[in-house]
């Protein structure tokens, strides 16, 4: 993998890939002396209310970068203050979606501006005690993050009366069990609980019913570690980067038949082009890009040409039947086969579908045993209806989201590349003719 370096858009300068983060912001001392540590939340707590902090967030229209898109003003608004019940926050550091790797470069690079980013955000919501959520498998980043919480204790900037506020906010880390579905929110909350990482049924939302019972926001790494320059600089500021309904800049792990694979830092609003081959260095096997899942495997995958002067926004997405999700990128070249890879992820669903819901389980298992007959060149042209008809059942049918990104993209699939799961099948017919 090449260097996850920051390699220039548009004369913008990064937000969160700045050269000194790159090189790395570690410690409290780095992060104080190269990153403008902790300034963000001094201003909060010396010169803001918590209202004032929310209002910045809410004026900079900060999306949520973990799938979704919410705006993370409005969701922090939707927290009541008069329950008598503590307010948690929850920072989700799961990144189970494949292709998706943004997030470990944050908690490694820059764990100090993510704690600052969660202290920030527990002021302005009203809560003093806050989670880190991490993959399991995230044991140095554990170790990045549990150490930036110890700095920041020992100089007064966590734990009791910060910086002489008044203000008392903890951090405890939560190490995952390598689930998938335990990013989803409110099976976070059930993991955290000590609960079968399961999705709850919504509503209550968890922002009115989380975390026993009570208040809670859940953020994505990316999300909180914006925070501190939006306070620092203003939420306008951060919003004149980026596009009126898409702001501020994002993160893509891109990965696949790529020159350049890594982490990027790109304003929203450039074009595709810009990020696949002028920052990523175009294909990587000499053969033309054939298809993307835009942001992770459970979004809907692009033709190539679909994306040809296409710009990097929410809204564009959506136009185009898709979403930026956790902005992974995962590129395919002519020589790829759609039909293993559509099945080698319908696979990974399959094994990580809880179990829950009967349409997610059920019909995860059927796609994988379709798609396993169609590879194996034992499938009908029926099978491609099948297909399509199976997902459409588990679509809209499920408790959580899971559902719908394990069926969305293979019924996107077939439809799109109907004519290669067609060749497929038409071997198979030929053979049973033999
Ligand atoms: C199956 C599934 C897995 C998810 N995994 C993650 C994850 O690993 N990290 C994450 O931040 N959000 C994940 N999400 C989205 C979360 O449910 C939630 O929307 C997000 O953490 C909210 O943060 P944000 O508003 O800052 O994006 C997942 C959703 C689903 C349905």
């Amino acid at each position: 993998m090449s260097a996850d370096v920051y390699r220039g858009v548009e004369n913008r300068e990064p937000i969160l890939m700045t050269p000194e983060a790159v090189e790395g912001l570690v410690t409290l001392e780095e992060y104080r002396s190269k990153g403008a540590g902790y300034t963000a939340l001094e201003k909060a707590l010396k010169t803001m209310t918590p209202e004032e902090v929310h209002e910045e967030v809410k004026t900079s229209n900060l999306r949520g970068r973990g799938g979704a898109g919410f705006p993370a003003g409005v969701k922090w608004g939707f927290a009541p203050k008069d329950t008598g019940k503590p307010t948690y926050l929850v920072c989700n550091g799961d990144e189970g979606e494949p292709g998706t790797f943004k997030d470990r470069w944050l908690l490694r690079q820059t764990p100090h501006r993510l704690v600052e980013g969660v202290l920030i955000t527990s002021y302005a919501i009203g809560c003093n005690q806050a989670f880190i959520y991490l993959r399991q498998e995230f044991d140095r980043e554990a170790v990045r993050i549990r150490s930036a919480i110890e700095e920041a204790r020992e100089s007064n900037l966590l734990g009791k009366d910060i910086l002489g506020s008044g203000w008392d906010c903890e951090i405890t880390v939560f190490m995952g069990a390598g689930a998938y579905i335990c990013g989803e929110e409110t099976a976070l909350l059930n993991s955290i609980e000590g609960k079968r990482g399961m999705p709850r049924v919504r509503p209550p939302f968890p922002a009115i019913v989380g975390l026993y019972g009570c208040p809670t926001i859940i953020n994505n790494v990316e999300t909180l570690s914006n925070i501190p320059a939006i306070i620092n600089n203003g939420g306008a500021w951060y919003a004149s980067y980026g596009t009126e309904k898409s702001t501020g800049t994002r993160l893509f792990s891109v990965s696949g038949r790529i020159a350049n694979p890594g982490v990027y830092e790109v304003e929203m609003g450039v074009t595709w082009s810009a990020l696949l081959d002028d920052l990523c260095g175009g294909p990587s096997r000499e053969k033309p890009f054939k298809a993307l899942y835009p942001g992770g495997s459970s979004t809907p995958i692009l033709k190539a040409s679909e994306i040809d002067d296409v710009i990097m926004t929410h809204e564009a997405a959506f136009e185009l039947g898709t979403f930026l999700g956790s902005g992974a990128t995962i590129v395919l070249d002519e020589d790829d086969d759609i039909v293993d890879v559509v099945l080698n992820l319908a696979t990974f669903y399959k094994h990580e579908s809880c179990g829950q819901c009967t349409p997610c389980r059920e019909g995860c298992r059927w796609m994988v045993e379709i798609l396993q007959r169609i590879a194996d060149g034992l499938g009908t042209m029926d099978d491609l209806d099948l297909l399509i008809d199976v997902a459409d059942h588990i679509c809209g049918n499920t408790i959580c989201a899971f559902g719908d990104g394990a069926a969305g993209p293979v019924a996107t699939a077939v439809k799109k590349f109907r004519s290669e799961f067609e060749a497929r099948v038409a071997v198979s017919t030929a053979r049973g003719s033999e």
